[in-house]
């Protein structure tokens, strides 16, 4: 099957920049290798890295001209069959592979005892030899246009592999077809991309496509699948790295650079939805999937640094962070949808004669200051007061709207505890100073709370990860059960599913009938180069980058503000089947290190885990508002 190759000159002139080659191109030795592996949750990209210089400094250009023979991401696929067979296992026994030469490499597969595949040839198969021919003929692979819909049912196989196809197609049809290729996967779609080398397309057939090939970034790529909705799947991740890395040797003598990111299913693309960025209110939205889009004409009048219940150290406006009024210029934009603005007066009046409760810690508090500020700028008269024992609370006497803020740590209820000197379980064990943390039984503070809201916003999560205050050693967490000790002792990790389970059982047995209960997701902190007493700081002014993001966040990284995501891990298996609504704000929240008051939060270390005010729990409350809209029990 020889194909006459497109002239690469041609070709890099159409494809515009190519950041991406140039940038590992000092790295890689030989070719052709697996240069970069982008890992995606159910799909991997690998970056196909085609050309065949020796040595270590040539300059891209004269790398392309050196593209010659017969090799392209096929031969690229060949080899990387036993790496995903490690690291897909099963999955791995019924393939489909689109893209060029789709003959060589369903025949490789099928050489494999247990194994099925089938082939979408994307290109015209004139020269097709006898062997591909016969598999034409039995229907195993299949000539077709990719940028139409695929002809087989969806989930028809585990992965669906794709070489050398996608880069034909612009956005537009990128759009169509790779959801398509999600859907007939069950498990995934890994992609070949990047420097297609030797092209398989003639130049007369470059219209079928109606693109040329072009070249696009490891960046690009990022980018793209973050936008479209790719979810980390951390254990093929690890499954991947390790097969990979255990085949190094044996791929190819030279060098590989394997570097991992990793990003969301790609099943979460709507295929009829995929491609629709302005789909209408009514449909159901993912608020919590988006970007944050800087406008800097934004003029904020929501409220200003002059709101007295404004935290001191919050007031980032009034203590001159340099990028203070920035802040609010970036708006959320998600994916697929619009997050309506706050209408305060809407507010007040939907809301009248309710009362709302945040049941949190401090984290709560700055998400009740932002509601607070932006319902008293429109109406002014109220009534300080702690409703039901909230540390804080306000009434809005003209609509009689009451909204409270009620001050907990754990939830549960915990305090200081001493060995005992008459001896005990912990004592024999031991333990001599620590924290009784009573697992059933609710703190003070929001005890009667649950009666009086007609709406409760709960959190809780930095506290279960602050071993300076709950020393492992010093001053451990001791769990209690119906007044006794927890034995053996647990782990905090253990200890906030048991406190999550008893709590929402509690809400859920003592709120009024048709009260609204949300748990509000973890609030990410944005230390970097330490944590809180390390010097740690968060000196951007600018939100993050998704692959900054993930840096800092993925659970795999382990990195300072890892808690963010494994407390919601908590979050979601406790929740699950109650009826609480989830107020997911992590990931959106995850780019803003701009946000927090840094070292302008009047502390000695910098604080990179409150948020400015006005500031992005302004975005919450939009979120909140938004989500109790959709509720639709009122207007
Ligand atoms: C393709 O999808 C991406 C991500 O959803 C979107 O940003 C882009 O505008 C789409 N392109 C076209 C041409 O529809
Ligand atoms: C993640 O990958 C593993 C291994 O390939 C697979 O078994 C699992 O189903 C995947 N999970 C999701 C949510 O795709
Ligand atoms: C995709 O979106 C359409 C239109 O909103 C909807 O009818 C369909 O159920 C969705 N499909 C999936 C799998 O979510
Ligand atoms: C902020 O700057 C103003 C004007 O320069 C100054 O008066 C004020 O003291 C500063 N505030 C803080 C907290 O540094
Ligand atoms: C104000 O709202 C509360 C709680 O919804 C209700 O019990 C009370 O009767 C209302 N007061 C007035 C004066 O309407
Ligand atoms: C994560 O890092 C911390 C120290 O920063 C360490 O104590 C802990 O064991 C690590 N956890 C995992 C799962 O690697």
């Amino acid at each position: 099957m020889s194909r006459r190759p497109v002239n690469p000159g041609r070709r890099f002139a159409d494809g515009g920049s190519i950041p991406f080659v140039g940038s590992v191109q000092s790295k890689t030795r030989s070719s052709p290798l697996l240069s970069i592996g982008l890992l995606v949750v159910g799909a991997i990209l690998l970056i196909c890295y085609m050309y065949s210089g020796s040595g270590t400094s040539i300059n891209t250009k004269e790398a392309f001209s050196k593209v010659e023979g017969g090799s392209s991401c096929t031969l690229e696929v060949q080899r990387a069959l036993p790496i995903l067979k490690k690291a897909y296992g099963d999955s791995m026994n019924k393939v489909l592979h689109v893209g060029p030469d789709s003959c060589s490499v369903v025949s490789k597969l099928l050489k494999e005892d247990d194994s099925q595949a089938w082939g979408v040839e994307p290109y015209d198969l004139d020269d097709a030899d006898a062997s591909c021919k016969s598999l034409v003929r039995k229907g195993i692979v299949r000539v077709a246009d990719i940028k139409f819909p695929l002809p087989y049912r969806a989930k028809s196989f585990s992965l669906v592999i794709v070489s050398d196809a996608l880069d034909y197609l612009s956005p537009r049809y990128l759009n169509k077809t790779l959801p398509e290729l999600a859907r007939v996967s069950a498990d995934g779609v890994i992609i070949f991309s990047g420097y297609p080398g030797q092209q398989k397309a003639k130049v007369a057939e470059l219209s079928k496509f109606g693109h040329p090939a072009k070249l696009r970034s490891s960046s690009w790529w990022i980018k793209y699948f973050v936008q479209t909705k790719l979810e980390e799947n951390e254990t093929a991740t690890k499954k991947f790295e390790q097969a990979s890395t255990k085949r190094k040797a044996s791929i190819s003598s030279s060098p590989t650079h394997p570097q991992f990111l990793r990003f969301k299913p790609i099943t979460a693309v709507n295929v009829t939805t995929g491609s629709d960025t302005d789909a209408s209110e009514e449909s159901p939205c993912d608020y919590s999937d988006g970007s944050w889009i800087y406008d800097p004409d934004f003029r904020f009048d929501r409220y200003d640094s002059s709101c007295k219940e404004i935290f001191k150290g919050w007031n980032c406006i009034l203590n001159n962070k340099s990028n203070a009024r920035d802040i609010v210029k970036w708006r959320w934009k998600p994916r697929n949808c619009n997050l309506p603005p706050f209408d305060p007066l809407k507010f007040l009046q939907t809301y009248k004669d309710t009362n709302i409760g945040f049941v949190g810690d401090s984290l709560n508090r700055n998400m009740f200051v932002s509601l607070f500020c932006t319902l008293k700028r429109v109406s002014s008269e109220v009534k300080k007061w702690r409703p039901a024992g909230a540390d804080r609370g306000f009434t809005f006497l003209q609509y009689n709207l009451t909204i409270a803020y009620h001050r907990t740590n754990l939830l549960a209820r915990y305090g200081r505890w001493s060995a005992n000197g008459n001896g005990g379980k912990l004592e024999a064990l031991g333990y001599r100073e620590g924290y009784r943390v009573d697992i059933d039984i609710p703190d003070g503070t929001w005890e009667k709370a649950t009666s009086f809201h007609d709406i409760l916003i709960f959190n809780t999560g930095h506290w279960w990860w602050a071993p300076s205050k709950f020393d492992p050693v010093n001053s451990p967490m001791l769990f209690f059960e119906k007044g006794q000790p927890v034995l053996p002792p647990i782990p905090p990790d253990v200890g906030l599913d048991k406190v999550l389970k008893h709590m929402i059982q509690f809400v859920e047995k003592t709120t009024k009938s048709g009260a609204i209960k949300l748990f509000r997701t973890q609030s990410p902190r944005h230390f970097e180069g330490g944590d809180w007493d390390q010097g740690g700081s968060c000196q951007r002014s600018q939100p993050l980058l998704p692959e900054q993001v993930e840096d800092l966040f993925s659970v795999k990284n382990n990195g300072t503000n890892v808690e963010a995501r494994l407390v919601n891990q908590h979050l979601y298996k406790a929740l699950k089947g109650s009826n609480f609504h989830l107020l997911d704000i992590t990931h959106m929240s995850e780019f803003r290190a701009d946000a927090h008051p840094s070292s302008a939060g009047g502390k000695k270390h910098d604080d990179c885990m409150h948020w400015c005010l006005p500031g992005i729990t302004d975005t919450w409350n939009d979120l909140l508002v938004t989500h109790l809209n959709s509720l639709k029990i009122r207007n």
